[in-house]
This record gives structure tokens, C-alpha cells and sequence, in this order.
């Protein structure tokens, strides 16, 4: 049985502010003197039941709150990225949500700087590489987005895409078209979080709307047969996140998590932490928790693997050489299963 955590990989559905384990929250609140309104960390963790996305968003928000220096970004996101290269993560395309920031009165580049120096410190201790997605909240309107984005433009370095977040439901991708088409004439890739909580038709308009290169979650493709057909004709990546789907009950129980079927179906699936600090495990345990549940082979752990880089915004070269890793350590192409054939 392979070791899935020790698999190379790339994380590509991950927020920054989802990283924010507790311990770091009551570090960073005490050295700016503000109060957390819980008594210990473990009061915190336990206040983590979550019954839908929106109540987890709640607690998101107020987590992060605490937020105010480059300092702050600089630790949050040293702390995700030496975790992750324990999970032997090679290359990570990480979310953030500019707009959770500016809107409490934190620059925007108080939060880039932060963020960009730690990636570029981690490139060199852990020789992890890391890129930015640039997520708007879809719950805010479209001219708040707009100027976000304007933000982005006098200060892109390492944003690669931008991205749609936030409560899903009621807030279709069609809300964000004009701000999306501004974004790709600039140069920016795109993806959005559609079909976790909302209905198959928000992926077909994040494709069809937003010419989205990835689709965010999409587990709810699976109640539309045509639209599977087509995501796998299309070869669109969807960034799975297993454990967020079960700790925000979009899913009863990971043995019924769609991510087997998803394979069997052609699709190409990857597997991703989303929130790791507040659902329970980072991207290595959601490929073994997974595995354990679903009963998945060691062929569809590598092919998960190998899909991480395909639907990665690497550079073809670099991405190449982690994928004939990949092959090396599970004894050569021939192994390679059909659905890993990007
Ligand atoms: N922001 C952080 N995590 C999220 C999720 N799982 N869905 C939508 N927005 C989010
Ligand atoms: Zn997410």
C-alpha cells in the first residue's frame, strides 16, 4: 500500500486563511492586543461544528480578524507551507481573500507583502513553489470585486489567477462575468468555487461565463450526467476537498464522498484541503483518509497525484518533471491509468 502522504504533489484548493490553526490565532491576537472570545485554544477547536458552509464562514471570518500586519500574513503562511511540505507538497496555488482584509482596514499590500515574502523564503528552505489566486467574495457585489482586481493590477506579482469564494448559493457565477472578463483581458487565469453547495448549473456557468481553467470543488456535477460528460471530455480539473465536504455536511460520511466515482468517471479530479486548520486534516490526510474510506487503489492515489500537476498552472517543463517522478516511483508509464492521461 502506498504512502499517500508521502507522494509528491501539488496542493491547488487551499486559502491561506483556512490555515489558521488556533494556537496561531491566540499567538498573533496577544501580540496585537486584541481579545479572542474564547478562553483557551481548545475552547476555540471545539467551537468547530459546523452544520452548512455559511456557518463555518462565520467563524472563518472571525478568525482572521485578528490579521493586521505583514508580520501576521508573513507566519500564517510560513506555518501552511512548512506543513505542507510534510505532506511532501512540491508546489501549492494558494487562495486569498483580499477583500476579508481590506475591509477591516488592512491594506492590500500589507497583505501581498506578507504572504509573497514568506513564499519566497519557503521556495528556498523547503524548495516548495507557490502561486496566488486572487479570490473575490461572491457574497459582496461585483463592483467591490472590480476594485479589488484594480488593487491586483498595480500589485500582480505571483497572482496567477483569480477565483469566485464565499456563501455560493444565491451568488451564481453570472454575478461576476464582466469583473471575470476584465481579469483574463489583464492576464489572469481563472476558477471558481461552484457545485459545493450549489447546483450544477453554477458550473456550467463558471465555464461557460467565466472560462474558468478549474472548476472549485464541483462535487455536485455528479447529479447532472450530461454536464460529468462533458467536464470529462473537456479534461476541466476539479479541486476535491474531502474532508471540508464532510465537515460542511455536503456529504454525510467520507464513505459516501463522490471522489471514487468521480475517477471511474474520467473525470479529473484532485484531492485538497480547502480550510485545513478548521476541517480536521491538511491535504496528505485528506489522501489517506480518503483512501481508507473509499477503498482506493494505490494506481488511483498516484493518478490523483499525477492530476494534481496536470491541473497545476506550472510551467510544462517543471511540471513534466514531477510528473516522470511520478512515474519513476510507481515503476513507469505503464502503470499509468487512463484517467491520468491529461
Ligand atoms: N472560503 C473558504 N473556504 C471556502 C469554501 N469551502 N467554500 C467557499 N468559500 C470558502
Ligand atoms: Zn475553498
Amino acid at each position: 500500500m502506498l504512502d499517500a502522504r508521502a507522494l509528491p504533489k501539488a496542493e491547488l484548493h487551499v486559502h491561506i486563511e483556512g490555515t489558521f490553526e488556533p494556537e496561531l490565532i491566540f499567538e498573533i491576537a496577544e501580540r496585537n492586543r486584541i481579545a479572542v472570545p474564547y478562553a483557551s485554544v481548545e475552547a476555540l477547536r471545539s467551537a468547530y461544528d459546523f452544520t452548512d458552509l455559511q456557518s463555518f464562514l462565520n467563524v472563518y471570518y472571525a478568525g482572521m480578524s485578528v490579521l493586521r500586519t505583514e508580520r501576521d500574513y508573513y507566519d500564517l503562511t510560513a506555518a501552511y507551507l512548512r506543513r505542507a511540505a510534510a505532506d511532501n507538497v512540491r508546489h501549492a496555488e494558494i487562495f486569498f481573500d483580499p477583500q476579508a482584509h481590506t475591509a477591516r482596514g488592512v491594506p492590500f499590500a500589507v497583505v501581498t507583502n506578507g504572504i509573497r515574502e514568506a513564499l519566497g523564503d519557503a521556495e528556498h528552505e523547503l524548495g516548495i513553489s507557490a502561486q496566488l489566486i486572487l479570490c473575490f467574495l461572491r457574497d459582496q457585489s461585483a463592483a467591490s470585486a472590480m476594485q479589488v482586481l484594480e488593487a491586483a493590477l498595480r500589485d500582480r506579482e505571483r497572482i496567477v489567477a483569480v477565483g469566485l469564494d464565499s456563501g455560493e448559493v444565491g451568488n451564481p457565477p453570472s454575478k461576476f462575468e464582466r469583473v471575470f472578463e476584465r481579469a483574463r483581458a489583464e492576464g489572469f487565469l481563472t476558477v471558481a468555487h461552484a457545485g459545493e453547495e450549489g447546483p450544477p448549473e453554477y458550473i456550467i456557468e463558471a465555464l461557460d461565463l467565466l472560462k474558468v481553467s478549474r472548476i472549485d470543488h464541483g462535487v455536485r456535477c455528479m447529479e447532472d450526467a450530461s454536464l460529468v460528460e462533458r467536464l470529462r471530455r473537456e479534461r476541466v480539473p476539479l479541486t476535491v476537498c474531502p474532508l471540508s465536504n464532510v465537515r460542511l455536511k455536503v456529504v454525510r460520511r467520507l464513505e459516501d464522498h463522490p471522489l471514487k466515482r468521480m475517477l471511474d468517471a474520467g473525470l479529473v479530479a484532485t484531492v485538497n484541503s480547502d480550510d485545513p486548520a478548521y476541517f480536521g486534516g491538511y491535504v496528505g490526510e485528506n489522501y489517506t483518509r480518503s483512501a481508507a474510506a473509499l477503498s482506493l487503489t494505490d494506481a488511483e492515489l498516484g493518478t490523483l497525484a499525477r492530476n494534481s500537476f496536470q491541473a497545476s498552472f506550472l510551467d510544462t517543463v517543471v511540471r513534466e518533471h514531477y510528473l516522470e517522478e511520478l512515474n519513476e516511483l510507481q515503476g513507469g508509464p505503464a502503470t499509468v491509468s487512463r484517467s491520468s492521461t491529461v
